[in-house]
């Protein structure tokens, strides 16, 4: 049997990869390396000592899919494939609800041919919109996603509740993803933002390198301890434990499970300064800017559900987290692509 991974060349994908070829499984590989390069699967082999099929194609081409799952014996699915420059969204979203929702119903029609009902799904904490308290925890409602990223993940998520509401036999994890940071310890794959990074920690992380001149502070006049906005970063390790983790407990059980993957403990955007200046021996120049429009002050995971029902806790800190992310930058200056 082999497991399709959709998206596993890119930065959470072949992290995940790697580590079911570590633990044994077969992998397919599915990308259209729209926002990955090959070459991050080229080091999994390397690292693994074992092989990927990577099938260059595209979720949303069905005959495609049709092939590929009667020309192999898949058990599950990992979906990581999508889009998710949340700027870019606001600009071209049907772009965002082709790739993401689209690419995913026709996925899931393929998988529903194929007799294949055991899917895992890369969700975002995005879906629970502004909350007022935290920590968040599974048994909130979902929210009102401030961009076209955000509703594609909260609709995907909807859609599959229906769908195993309408056939028992769908085993579905939904991962609600905090804020994901961090590179293999090796520092061989990690993530390789194609243009200006969005997110905060890579970006840190280009400051610190030479390679951007200052960070952008967005607003140090939230209602937080130190007025700059705190999120829940987990080490992209601890993620994919999360998903090996996950993949058990929908082989035993049918039906739909959301799962929180967050620390539980929120950092703010000095701290992650502070943070990554102290791994990187570097200093991280910043000037504040106003704040990002749809950005919240906080969020954080109530982490409890997975640790109960998965077994799972995240268990690297923040300082391994910088550490990483540091040692994949310094010796890729560049990503993936050389200079
Ligand atoms: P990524 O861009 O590095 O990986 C996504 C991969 O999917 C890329 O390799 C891309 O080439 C591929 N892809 C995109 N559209 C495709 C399509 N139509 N067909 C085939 N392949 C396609 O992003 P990532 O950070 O690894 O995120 C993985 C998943 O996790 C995404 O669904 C993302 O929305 C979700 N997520 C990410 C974060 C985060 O901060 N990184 C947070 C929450 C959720
Ligand atoms: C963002 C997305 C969210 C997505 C998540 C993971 C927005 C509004 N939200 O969340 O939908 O699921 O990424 O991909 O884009 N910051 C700076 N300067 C920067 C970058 C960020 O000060 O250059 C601050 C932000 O204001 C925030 C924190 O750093 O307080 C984290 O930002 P980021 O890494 O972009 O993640 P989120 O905003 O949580």
């Amino acid at each position: 049997m082999s497991i399709l991974v959709t998206g596993g060349a890119g930065y959470i994908g072949s992290h995940m990869v790697l580590s079911l070829l570590e633990h044994g499984h077969n992998v397919i590989v599915l990308d259209n390396l729209s926002n990955a390069s090959s070459e991050s699967l080229r080091r999994v082999e390397q690292m693994s000592g074992r092989q990927v099929i990577l099938v260059k194609g595209d979720i949303r081409d069905r005959p495609l899919l049709d092939n590929l799952f009667s020309a192999h014996d898949i058990s599950d699915v990992l979906h990581f494939a999508g889009l998710k420059a949340v700027g870019q969204s606001v600009e071209h979203p049907l772009r965002y609800f082709d790739n993401n929702v689209s690419g995913t119903l026709t996925l899931c029609q393929a998988m529903e041919a194929a007799g294949i009902r055991r899917l895992v799904f890369s969700s975002s904490a995005t879906v629970y919109g502004e909350v007022a308290t935290m920590p968040i925890h599974e048994a909130l409602p979902t929210g009102s996603p401030t961009n076209p990223y955000g509703r594609s993940k909260l609709i995907v998520e909807e859609v599959l509740q229906d769908l195993a509401k309408a056939d028992a036999r769908w085993s579905i994890a939904l991962l609600r993803y905090f804020n994901p940071v961090g590179a293999h310890e090796s520092g061989l794959i990690g993530e390789d933002p194609n243009d200006i990074p969005n997110n905060l920690v890579p970006f840190v992380s280009q400051v610190a390198v030479g390679r951007r001149d200052v960070l952008y502070v967005f607003g140090d006049d939230y209602a937080t301890p130190d007025g700059t906005g705190v999120r829940d970063y987990i080490h992209v390790s601890d993620l994919v434990e999360g998903h090996l983790c996950a993949m058990q407990a929908i082989a035993r059980q049918s039906g739909v499970n959301i799962w929180n993957l967050g620390t539980g403990q929120g950092y703010s955007v000095f701290e992650i300064v502070n943070a990554f200046e102290a791994a990187s021996g570097r200093e991280v120049p910043y000037r504040i800017a106003p704040r990002r429009e749809g950005d919240i002050a906080e969020c954080w995971a109530d982490p409890a559900k997975a640790e109960r029902e998965l077994g799972w806790t995240a268990k690297r800190r923040l300082d391994v987290m910088m550490q990483d992310t540091w040692r994949w930058q310094v010796n890729n200056p560049e990503g993936y692509s050389p200079a």
